[in-house]
Parts: structure tokens; C-alpha cells; sequence
């Protein structure tokens, strides 16, 4: 009922007055208040098990150190790199779980399983393809992601661990694209795994005990598959989820690497010699370098590294003999006090933050 209607009903003789229109909303009304009452207890239901939950776990605050986390000035296309390839790992990991409903791993079966899955099954060739085009994207992603953190010099201190974990998962990404092409156990991939198997053996000193492990014996044969399906299903991805984990947790931690082109701030009373690590010895500079571009910004006017460092330890070592008037002290090699100086440095990294 309108509000015009309304108003006019309660004016009416008959009516009981402006004060029942008031108290008695209309059926339509009722209705409306019910659903929004429903709504908001649905809502509020789900806010307070989510709030439960983040109680007890602090999704909130990894999700917040997670996502809203400082970057670097400069930050750019190329950090989106590793989420890529991250992204490729997921999207692997469930239609690789698709493909498994159908898949059978018996050496007389796998074939027809495979040819079933793409003529027949709804969408099957799609997931296939998706799988397959999927793990050559992910090998062309990840060296892009290698190659980025290495020209960005973000393998040095202080995560040369992360360099390390990622290289163990760039031979898991490999391992990974090994142990699938057998899967279908047409000609091609027996064959060609056999060849890579092979090649392995001719590995050194681990390399025929490799190949014995992935062979499944002295033959190639039906234990063959089941062993790389293995591997391609539960080992190996296992170990990835893990590490690709790891590998977040100590980008979150020790956050991004500047880009090597952007100058971090000079520390206030900096002396010339903490701007050593980025390799610039200049006390006229405003703002060191940070990572390899360091060396670039070295001008004809900055005095040589070397020469600074050994112009300082000469001033330290003079002290040192005036104060203990010691010949021992006066010997003391000018490149071990300088190295003593350089170590104390903190690494310059650029506006890092976590
Ligand atoms: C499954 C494979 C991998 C995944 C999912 C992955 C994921 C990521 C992500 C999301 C980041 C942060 C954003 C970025 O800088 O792109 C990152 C950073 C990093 N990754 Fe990877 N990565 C993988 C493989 C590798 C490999 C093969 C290497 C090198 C051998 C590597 C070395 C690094 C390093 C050193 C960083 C720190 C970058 C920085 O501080 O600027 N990662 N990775």
C-alpha cells in the first residue's frame, strides 16, 4: 500500500488516527523488516564464526602482512613475475586433480584412460591442454623470475636462503615436467623418457643411482610409471607447496629489493666510509646506490674506494701509534683495519620495510 493511500485510510473517520498508522507498519512493511533482520543475522552468523576462527588463528594479521606490505620505490612489472609463476603453480595443481579422476596408471591403461579422457570427457581436452600449455608457461615464468631477482642482485645478502630455496624449486619445476611426460605412456613419452633416463644415468657420481631410483629397477617397465606418477602426483608437488611457502614467508619477512637504478637515502651523519658497500667513497653525495649500479655512480670527482679506505686506516693507524706508542700497532696492515670497517656497515637495500 502507498503512503498516499496510507495517510488518506488513517484520515478516514473509520480509521483509529495517526497514532495506529504509526505503531502498525503494513504486512508489505513487516515483510521487509523481516528479510532485513533475516539478512542481518545471516551476516552477523558468518561475521562472528569468521571472527572465531581469526581469534583462534590471526588470519587477519597474516593476511594484512601479507598484502599490505611497503615495496620499494620503483617497484614494477617485473616483481609480478613470481606471483605468476605461483599463479601457474595453482592453477597446475587443480587441473592436474581433474585430470587424476580419469587418469589410470597401469602400464596397459594409462594410454586408453588418457585418449577416453580427451574425446569423450566434457571439457577434458580443455583441462588437458590447459595442464600441458601450463607446464611449459610455468618453466618460461619461473626463469624470468630467476632472471629478474638476478639482474636486481636480489640473491645477496641478506637472502641468499630464498636464492637457494628457489633454486631447488626451479629443479622440482623440471622434476616436475620430467615425470608428467610419461604419463600418458604413448610412443613418444615412453621414448623420450627413456632418453632422459639415460641421460641421468650419465650424470656423475649421483647419476646412476638416480636413474635406478626413477627406473624402479634395471628395467624399464610397468613400476616405471607407477613410480613417476609418484612422484608427479604427491612427492614432488608436496615438496614445492612447502617451499614455494617458505619462499613467501622470507619475501615477507626480509621484504623486496629496490630496483638497482633507485637510490636509498644517505643515513643521516653517515661517514664516509659506511657508503662503502655501495661502493661509493664521496662525501658530496646526497643519496648512495643501492645493489650493483653502485659502481656506475662512482664519479671522476669521488676519490677510488681503495685509496679512501687506505687513507683512513693510515689516519687510524697514526692514532693507535701515538696513543700506545707501540711498534706493533704502526704494522697493523692497512686492508685488515678497513676490513674491520667495511663489516660493521649495515646493507644498504634501498626503502625496505615489512
Ligand atoms: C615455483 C617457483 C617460484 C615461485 C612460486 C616464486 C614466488 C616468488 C614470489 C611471489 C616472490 C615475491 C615477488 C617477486 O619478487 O616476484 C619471489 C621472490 C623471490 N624469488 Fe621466487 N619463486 C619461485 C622460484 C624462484 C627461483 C627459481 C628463484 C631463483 C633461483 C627465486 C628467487 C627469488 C628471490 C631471490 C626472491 C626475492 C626477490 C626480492 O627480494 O626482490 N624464486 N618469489
Amino acid at each position: 500500500m502507498s503512503l498516499l493511500k496510507r495517510k488518506k485510510k488513517d484520515e478516514s473517520p473509520e480509521g483509529s488516527g495517526e497514532a495506529e498508522a504509526v505503531a502498525k507498519p503494513t504486512k508489505g512493511e513487516r515483510m521487509g523488516q523481516a528479510k532485513d533482520l533475516s539478512v542481518h543475522h545471516g551476516t552477523q552468523g558468518a561475521i562472528d564464526v569468521a571472527g572465531w576462527v581469526d581469534s583462534r588463528v590471526n588470519a587477519t594479521g597474516i593476511f594484512t602482512a601479507m598484502m599490505s606490505r611497503h615495496v620499494p620505490k620503483g617497484t614494477n612489472w617485473f616483481y609480478t613475475l613470481g606471483s605468476a609463476t605461483m599463479f601457474i603453480f595453482a592453477m597446475q595443481a587443480i587441473t592436474g586433480v581433474f585430470l587424476s579422476m580419469y587418469y589410470t596408471p597401469s602400464a596397459t591403461q594409462a594410454y586408453a584412460s588418457i585418449t577416453h579422457l580427451t574425446n569423450d570427457v566434457f571439457m577434458g581436452e580443455f583441462v588437458r591442454g590447459m595442464h600441458k600449455w601450463g607446464a611449459s608457461l610455468m618453466i618460461i615464468l619461473i626463469f624470468l623470475h630467476m632472471a629478474r631477482t638476478f639482474f636486481f642482485g636480489a640473491y645477496k645478502y641478506p637472502r641468499e636462503l630464498n636464492w637457494v630455496i628457489g633454486v631447488v624449486l626451479l629443479i622440482l619445476t623440471t622434476v616436475m615436467g620430467l615425470t608428467g611426460y610419461l604419463l600418458p605412456f604413448d610412443q613418444r613419452s615412453f621414448w623420450a623418457t627413456i632418453v632422459a633416463n639415460n641421460i641421468t644415468a650419465s650424470g656423475p657420481v649421483v647419476g646412476p643411482y638416480l636413474a635406478d631410483f626413477l627406473r624402479a629397477g634395471p628395467d624399464f617397465s610397468a613400476t616405471t610409471l607407477s613410480r613417476f606418477y609418484a612422484l608427479h602426483m604427491m612427492v614432488v608437488p608436496g615438496l614445492m607447496a612447502a617451499l614455494i611457502g617458505a619462499h613467501l614467508f622470507f619475501v615477507v619477512k626480509l621484504g623486496t629489493t629496490a630496483p638497482p637504478w633507485v637510490r636509498a637515502p644517505r643515513p643521516k651523519g653517515a661517514r664516509p666510509s659506511e657508503s662503502v658497500t655501495a661502493g661509493v667513497a664521496s662525501e658530496d653525495l646526497e643519496e648512495v646506490p643501492v645493489n650493483g649500479a653502485a659502481a656506475a655512480a662512482v664519479t671522476e670527482a669521488d676519490p677510488p674506494v681503495d685509496e679512501a679506505n687506505a687513507a683512513e686506516a693510515e689516519a687510524v693507524e697514526a692514532t693507535e701509534a701515538e696513543e700506545t706508542e707501540s711498534a706493533t700497532a704502526t704494522e697493523e696492515p692497512a686492508a685488515e683495519a678497513a676490513t674491520e670497517e667495511a663489516e660493521e656497515e649495515p646493507p644498504t637495500d634501498g626503502e625496505v620495510s615489512s
